[in-house]
């Protein structure tokens, strides 16, 4: 059986997609709508996106930003309003999760996140484990400097004990130690509501990653949105450092 990997490049699709999902609160203002109104529909933007991503794109690994390690500077009510809506989606979703064979994982620290929502992804997690149709990532309580750090951590804990040797560390080694271990880096990184920056989102990552930024705020941003996104990835030329197609 082909990998996921391998069913995403026969298919010519970037094998991991990335989408910061930006503007909420945007959506929910122009609307006289709370703020949390925002994040709602936001949440239904997703549930489109994971279905269409997995079921008719055949998508292999699709990561979602969907609350940093900067978050928790926001105000109270909408941190809590954000971490019970997380945990409810988990809730909602596990079953057609476990139905459709996506795998759920979580990039971020989870030690930061409340008991309840910690507790359901690690179930959710375990319960998705052996699935291998769609990779979902969840970024949560995630930053991309705070994830590099903790990997230098991990890496000199094991130097420490002999189970590595600093000089063999290379790039592909210290991969090991980031919360993206086992998944492929992202080939097209999306970012809604027309800011044009990363803020903190999978630095390591992202080296070699396509960009694509659209205007269009996060609710409204629906399935035919990341065709247009893909198929602009698929008229990049991607070199990595080289000189391409017509230079070799
Ligand atoms: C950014 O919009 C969005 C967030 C910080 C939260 C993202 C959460 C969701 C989309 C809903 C839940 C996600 C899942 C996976 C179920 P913003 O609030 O910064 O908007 P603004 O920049 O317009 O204020």
């Amino acid at each position: 059986m082909p990998t996921l990997i391998e069913r995403g490049r026969a298919a010519g699709l970037p094998q991991h997609v990335a989408l910061v999902m930006d503007g909420n609160g945007r959506w929910a203002a122009a609307r006289g709508l709370p703020r949390t109104a925002g994040h709602q529909a936001g949440a239904r933007a997703a549930e489109r996106l994971i279905r269409f991503a997995g079921r008719r794109l055949g998508l292999p690994y699709l990561t979602l930003f969907a609350f940093s390690a900067e978050n928790w500077k926001r105000p109270a009510a909408e941190v809590e309003f954000l971490m019970d809506l997380l945990d409810q989606f988990i809730e909602e979703k596990l079953a057609e999760f476990v139905r459709e064979g996506v795998r759920l994982t979580v990039l971020g620290d989870p030690g930061g996140l409340p008991d309840r929502l910690r507790e359901r992804v690690r179930r959710a997690v375990e319960a998705t484990e052996r699935n291998d149709r769609l990779h979902l990532a969840i970024a949560l309580n995630y930053g991309a400097r705070q994830e590099i750090v903790r990997a230098c951590q991990r890496a000199a804990s094991a130097a420490s004990t002999g189970a590595i040797a600093v000089d063999d560390l290379d790039p592909a080694g210290f991969a090991r130690f980031l919360d993206t271990n086992g998944m492929p880096d992202p080939d097209l990184m999306v970012r809604t509501s027309g800011e044009m920056r990363l803020s903190n989102f999978l630095l390591w990552q992202a080296a070699y990653a396509e960009l694509y930024f659209t205007k269009t705020l996060w609710p409204d941003f629906t399935p035919a949105e990341l065709l247009a996104a893909v198929s602009s990835y698929q008229n990049r030329e991607r070199r990595f450092g080289g000189v391409g197609g017509s230079g070799a």
